[in-house]
């Protein structure tokens, strides 16, 4: 996909423009600095297995990685998040407002830009998707500091915040090639568990892995107070010292307390649970593409699913 992603970044360079200097700045700043580009590979990796090679795979392809931009800058504002793809955050660097205001570029940007492939699902489905991340966000904004949140509150939210956006480029890819409703909703689905399975990965990395690889700094979560998987599971298996002392952590977000927890998580087998529920994800997105024909794409989307399982950034 290399030559067609080389395509994606040149056009999201362009759609970047604005008359405003500190938005060339920031929005600049922000995507040079990388990124996975993973929800755009999924609408160019649908839309070529189901055959469509038209250029407004590209338009969306940027379009939900502005999408997906914009929740990073006001994620960040709100996480109060010092590092993001190895560099400053764009709030560090260059303070709340900006960071808040660019993101809101980004996100009418990307209106702009779905507006101009003519399709009035397109628009309801970025529509939808745009709100439900925003609900997921605010969701998880009630739940912090929250140690009794239940596995299912906890799944909800990650399915509003992250999922809806991975089934959201997989639906589109689906959609810009016109396939049948039953083809369309596998995709969707395969975008969902991907999401999950992203999303939950993700909430282990905080807990195990490496500040370098990762570009963002290990124990955010902690610090702010956020439950997730991994300290829900060490809860539920630890000792009552153990639980008493994730509890603390999650109600203060003692982030001091974090090779303690760490040791907690670690003892408790709740990285494991959480790479098995991540597991279980990945295995019905693996499922869902059992309708797409066989083709280099297919492929790639199968390998999608292996190496998100084993990211380390
Ligand atoms: C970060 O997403 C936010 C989450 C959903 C965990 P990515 O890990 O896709 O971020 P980049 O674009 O690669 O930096
Ligand atoms: C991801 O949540 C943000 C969105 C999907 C909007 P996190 O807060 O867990 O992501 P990171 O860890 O900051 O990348
Ligand atoms: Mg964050
Ligand atoms: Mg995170």
């Amino acid at each position: 996909m290399a030559a067609e992603m080389v395509e994606v970044d040149a056009l999201i360079r362009r759609r970047l423009a604005s008359q405003v200097a500190l938005i060339n700045q920031i929005s600049h700043y922000i995507i040079s600095a990388g990124g996975k580009r993973v929800r755009p590979m999924l609408v160019l990796l649908f839309s070529q297995a189901l055959g469509f090679r038209g250029s407004e795979r590209f338009e969306l392809a940027a379009t939900v990685e502005f999408i997906h931009t914009a929740t990073l800058l006001h994620d960040d504002v709100v996480d109060e998040s010092q590092l993001r793809r190895g560099r400053g955050t764009a709030n560090a660097r260059f303070g709340n407002a900006a960071s808040v205001l660019v993101g809101d570029f980004l996100y009418s940007r990307a209106f702009q830009m779905m507006v101009s492939v003519n399709r009035i699902r397109v628009l309801e489905v970025l529509a939808d998707a745009t709100n439900v991340i925003a609900e997921g966000e605010v969701l998880q904004l009630m739940n912090m500091h929250d140690p009794d949140l239940t596995v299912e509150d906890y799944l909800r939210v990650i399915r509003f915040k992250t999922a809806k956006l991975f089934e959201a480029s997989a639906r589109l890819g689906a959609m810009l090639a016109e396939a049948p409703p039953a083809l369309e909703a596998a995709c969707a689905d395969y975008g969902r568990g991907l999401g999950t399975a992203f999303q939950l990965i993700d909430d282990l990395l905080d807990y195990e892995g490496a500040t370098l690889a990762l570009g963002k700094n290990v124990g955010d979560d902690l610090r702010e107070g956020k439950p997730t998987l991994p300290l829900l599971v060490a809860m539920a298996r630890g000792t009552s010292a153990q639980r008493s002392l994730v509890r603390a952590a999650i109600e203060h977000g003692e982030v001091e307390r974090l090779p303690d927890i760490i040791q907690i998580v670690r003892d408790t087998g709740a990285l494991e649970a959480t790479r098995a529920a991540a597991g279980a994800e990945i295995q019905q997105a693996r499922t869902s593409l059992a309708l797409l024909p066989d083709s280099e794409h297919r492929e790639a989307l199968l390998y999608l699913c292996a190496q998100l399982m084993e990211r380390s950034s």
